[in-house]
């Protein structure tokens, strides 16, 4: 946590909106954007006063070092809305201490408490109309920090900027999805970066997932660098299996994400009182479980996928399809989450976090 005052954040208001433009019910992820966007530069050893203004292009100079190091961060999170009108974020303060971590490990400054939460609350204030109620419905908010100090030596930048955008969102994924294994590429290393929300981790899985999409499957479940046995994580979503009643997920480690909505599905699972073991879990294991019936489900849970369950999977050459279930506990998951995020259901853990 980084103390600080909150300096008034300067406002400007936007003098229209895009709002009435939005079909709500046909919403790409990410492709529309609210009308206002929050802005703090970091110059001279310290972040300046953060600023909210209209949602717009901005300059940066070509030597910026963000596009030549990829020196970014970001976070993803969504603020959800009841029937009254409440307007909830999900956990936020783990989203605050996550893009720090992230930051921290690509040498980039800590960002003040205050002011993120400062700057999200007024945001989400000024493009309230942007949150529509209902279950499926959310706004994604996405705080990112980019190096922006023009200077092209090989070395952490001097200027950043902060800012926080918000889109629109329905799912992810609309229906559920098909896998590959990873057997050749990997996302990330041993003491790498795999564990923060560094935006290389992204692109370096575009070319191998675009392969992936060519032969028919949408997303790859990493497994470990070093010998393709254990499964990791899938990328924009980190992944649970469910062989008979038992959920296996693997552990944190400097390769994966520490998944906000990950931790939050292993204590729901605990309080439902399934047992959901946090361990190493092999592609071995789980082609033998699908072989001989015991694996049921696959499925991803992330802020962007939500619970999104996998259709199939292939390894090797091998194509495995999971089977319907009538207690699905992708859907038992995704109601708990998304019932507790939209204020439908007792919040026992104090995970919802009211935007007033
Ligand atoms: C999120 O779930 O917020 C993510 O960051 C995944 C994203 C790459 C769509």
């Amino acid at each position: 946590m980084v103390e600080s005052n909150p300096n008034e954040i300067v406002i400007v208001k936007s003098e229209d909106t895009k709002i009435n433009s939005v079909d709500f019910n046909n919403l790409m992820f990410g492709r529309v954007f609210t009308d206002h966007m929050f802005v703090c530069d970091f110059e001279n050893g310290k972040w300046q006063t953060p600023k909210i203004m209209p949602y717009q292009p901005m300059t940066i100079e070509p030597s910026a070092r963000v596009f030549h190091y990829g020196q970014a961060v970001f976070e993803g999170m969504k603020a959800y809305k009841d029937d009254d009108g409440k307007v909830f974020l999900f956990r936020p303060n783990e989203n605050y201490q996550r893009i720090n971590k992230s930051a921290k490990r690509l040498a980039m400054p800590e960002f003040p408490e205050a002011y993120f939460f400062e700057g999200l609350k007024t945001l989400l204030q000024l493009d309230n109309e942007w949150i529509k109620p209902g279950l499926g419905n959310s706004l994604y908010i996405r705080p990112f920090v980019i190096a922006t100090e023009p200077a092209i030596a090989a070395s952490p930048a001097e200027a950043y900027r902060f800012m926080i955008i918000c889109s629109p969102a329905k799912a992810y994924y609309n229906k559920p999805v098909r896998v590959l294994f990873a057997e050749k590429y990997s996302r990330s290393a041993n003491g790498g970066v795999g564990f923060a929300k560094a935006a290389g981790n992204y692109a370096s899985q575009f070319y191998p997932t675009s392969l992936a999409q060519k032969k028919g499957f949408d997303q790859i479940i990493w497994t470990d660098a070093s010998t393709h046995k254990y499964l990791e994580e899938a990328g924009t979503m980190n992944v649970f299996f469910r062989i008979e009643d038992k959920l296996i997920t693997a552990p944190n480690n400097d390769r994966i994400l520490d998944g906000v909505t990950r931790k939050s599905v292993i204590q729901i699972a605990k309080d439902l009182g399934i047992d959901c073991e946090v361990r190493n879990v092999s592609v071995s294991e789980i082609k033998e479980a699908a072989k001989n019936g015991a694996l049921k489900e696959i499925f991803g849970a992330g802020t962007a996928a939500v619970i999104s369950p996998v259709s199939d999977f292939e390894h090797a050459g091998e194509i495995f399809k999971l089977p319907e279930n009538e207690d699905s506990y992708a859907k038992l998951f995704k109601e708990k989450l998304t019932h507790i995020q939209h204020n439908l259901a007792e919040d026992k853990h104090d995970w919802r976090y009211e935007v007033k």
